[in-house]
């Protein structure tokens, strides 16, 4: 594995593997264990869109590794005055050992990868969310002991994260149900590969969806990006929210995940929130640990 672009490139061994040196760095942190893994190495962090825990936890995690980051926002990089991506690649090559970037278009992730020399990991794209979802994989299995049998609901728009979590959850044998309407489906391609490869399924019907569900998923209506169609997508999702009725359809230890920022009302109740905060917040905490892990498996 050389870069984490998106789960797609990643076989399932390669993401228990992170997950397993995740949970053995977070029994580390936690016990007082120095793991400076990374001592010496700096890590350039490109930002295009806004970010509290992803820009906070590979900036924390990489300090406890021993190692430096670089906040980079696109409006101080000459990337915002137009220098292209190929030629930003090959000069932060020269002077860091890693790039992570958050920003619009996954090509860009792609070509960063291609004109670099050094490892690349995706923040975000408005196409996958893999360091979420590896977050989300690890807070699973600290609640469920395993992946086996298990099966998510995903309540929403079919946006980033529905990506990478059927993608994720699918090479771990997790069954998937997205409820999202019609004209907001998750990816084509990858809706496709998941009917091939394990257990998909895609409704309009949130209920169906979240039937016998274990683990109960959402996010925003309106990803960053689109808040010029906040108010209409506040239409179209109004019944796609997580509420107590659609929880009284999951498992009843279903736990409750969110990527988060939240919109309470919208895609989640306050009082399902809150009744499952410590999930949420666990499953924020854990971007720490799981990017630490790759960060380890790309750069050490
Ligand atoms: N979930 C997530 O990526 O949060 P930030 O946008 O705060 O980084
Ligand atoms: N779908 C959201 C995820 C935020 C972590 C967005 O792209 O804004």
């Amino acid at each position: 594995m050389k870069h984490l672009l998106k789960l797609s490139d990643l076989s399932g061994d390669e993401i228990i593997n992170i997950l397993n040196l995740a949970d053995q760095l977070k029994y580390e942190v936690k016990h007082g264990i120095s793991h400076k893994k990374l001592k010496g190495k700096t890590l350039a962090m490109i930002f295009t869109k806004s970010s509290t825990r992803t820009r906070v936890s590979f900036e924390t995690g990489m300090y406890q590794l021993g190692g430096n980051a670089l906040f980079l926002s696109d409006k101080d990089l000459q990337i915002g005055r137009g220098e292209p991506i190929k030629d930003t690649a090959r000069v932060l090559s020269r002077y860091v050992d890693g790039i992570m970037i958050r920003t619009f278009k996954q090509s860009d992730v792609e070509d960063l990868a291609k004109y670099g020399t050094v490892p690349v990991i995706n923040g975000l794209t408005d196409y996958c969310h893999p360091c979420q979802v590896l977050a989300d994989l690890m807070t699973i299995r600290e609640y469920k002991g395993t992946f086996k049998g298990l099966k998510l609901c995903f309540i929403g728009d079919g946006n980033n994260m529905a990506n990478s979590l059927i993608v994720g959850c699918i090479k771990l044998g997790i069954e998937v149900s997205i409820a999202c309407p019609k004209e907001y489906m998750p990816d084509a391609e990858t809706v496709k590969w998941g009917y091939e490869q394990g257990k998909l399924t895609i409704t309009q019907d949130p209920l169906e969806a979240a039937n016998g569900a274990d683990a109960v998923y959402t996010d925003v209506w309106a990803s960053m990006g689109q808040e010029s169609e906040a108010i209409e997508r506040q239409k179209v999702f109004k019944n796609y929210q997580v509420n107590d009725s659609l929880m009284a359809k999951a498992k009843p230890d279903a736990i409750v995940l969110h990527c988060l920022p939240a919109h309470r009302g919208e895609e989640i109740t306050d009082e399902v929130f809150e009744k499952h905060a410590d999930e949420i917040f666990d499953e924020a905490e854990n971007r720490l640990h799981a990017q630490k892990a790759v960060m380890v498996t790309l750069m050490a």
